[in-house]
């Protein structure tokens, strides 16, 4: 069954084409991320104008891509929420469109829980592609961590996703956006400040850990203005690192979403942990993960670089894998 997915939930302009769930015969991203740098952050009525200027094109390209036609297609998907609501607009209606004329079955997906399926996806031929399924066993606990979120899942199967814990005030890829805008390191945050992080080795300066005990929940704002007020305090004197402000305020936040995962897996008694959205390709997210995970004899699974960030890919795959 190929499905095409559609994913236009905010700066990033997708079309995909997944086979039975899981062979991702192609993934085309159109984004209009340059066009908001100088603001600092997406301008909602930028990125919809341009959705409305990619859509046709990713789509063709993705068939392009996939070797295949219109009338191979035999369901289309689509990000129905959360998102900027004129981008997503754009997206929903394309993708109705498409499905009515081609007298297909349309399928709405939740872009959140479509992060944790890129966990599932292979490329096109790979050899993963008979037992990821096998390997990923659900119920599994996902960390869902991006721009806009910062959730803790208890997924029972790929329509019952539970929340279970979720941030208290900025998710961790905004906070990430908020300290580099403070530390004039450009937008987005997350990439130069993972890269400016593993720069340092020894690092006496920290920053506050919100660990919000007894519960699953996390919290970034404090972080973000201790980085603001350690920033006005010692900028441009001597021993004023932004290497190891990066690297203080990273090590915050990887530590407590690190240390929780594993906890709400200890605690459900989850052998899987299944990690997605922006944030999930930070290298030191990864490597502290990891390390966690081998001493509780947990397995955890990040998608490949390219899917943690928004794409079509995810849509297509989860819509196959809801029941309908
Ligand atoms: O999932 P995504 O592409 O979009 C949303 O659904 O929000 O995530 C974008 C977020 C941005 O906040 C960006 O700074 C962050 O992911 N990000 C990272 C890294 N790469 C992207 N954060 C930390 N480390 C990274 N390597
Ligand atoms: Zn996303």
């Amino acid at each position: 069954m190929n499905i095409l997915g559609i994913e236009t939930s905010c700066d990033e302009t997708s079309a995909s084409i997944v086979r039975d769930g899981r062979e991702v015969l192609s993934n085309v991203v159109a984004t209009s991320l340059k066009e908001h740098q100088k603001f600092g952050g997406i301008i909602p009525e930028i990125a919809s104008r341009r959705q409305l200027e990619y859509i046709n094109i990713v789509t063709a390209k993705a068939l392009e891509d996939a070797g295949l036609k219109i009338s191979d297609i035999d369901a289309v998907a689509v990000t129905r929420n959360p998102g900027l609501i004129g981008s997503l607009l754009v997206g929903i209606t394309f993708a109705h469109s498409m499905a009515y004329a081609l007298k297909k079955p349309l399928i709405h997906v939740n872009h959140i829980h479509a992060h944790i399926y890129a966990n599932y996806l292979v490329e096109k031929g790979s050899s993963r592609f008979r037992t990821i399924y096998k390997e990923l066993e659900l119920p599994a606990i996902g960390l869902v961590v991006s721009g806009g979120h910062s959730s803790l899942f208890n997924i029972k199967d790929f329509n019952t996703f539970g929340v279970i814990g979720q941030t208290r005030d900025d998710a961790a890829g905004e906070a990430y956006d908020k300290v580099a805008r403070i530390l004039n390191l450009g937008y987005p945050g997350g990439p130069v400040i993972d890269k400016l992080a593993r720069s340092v080795g020894e690092n006496e300066l920290r920053f506050p850990k919100a660990n919000l005990e007894g519960t699953h929940d996390f919290s970034f704002s404090g972080v973000k203005t201790a980085v603001l007020y350690h920033t006005q305090k010692y900028a441009g004197t001597e021993g004023y690192s932004i290497n190891k402000v990066a690297a203080a305020f990273q090590e915050s936040v990887i530590s407590v979403l690190a240390e929780k995962s594993i906890k709400a897996c200890l605690k459900r008694k989850s052998s899987t942990l299944l990690v997605g959205g922006g944030v999930a390709a930070n290298s030191g997210l990864r490597e502290r993960l990891n390390t966690l995970a081998a001493k509780s004899g947990i397995l955890v699974s990040f998608p490949s670089m390219s899917l943690c960030m928004d794409n079509a890919a995810m849509v297509a795959g989860l819509a196959y894998a809801q029941k309908r």
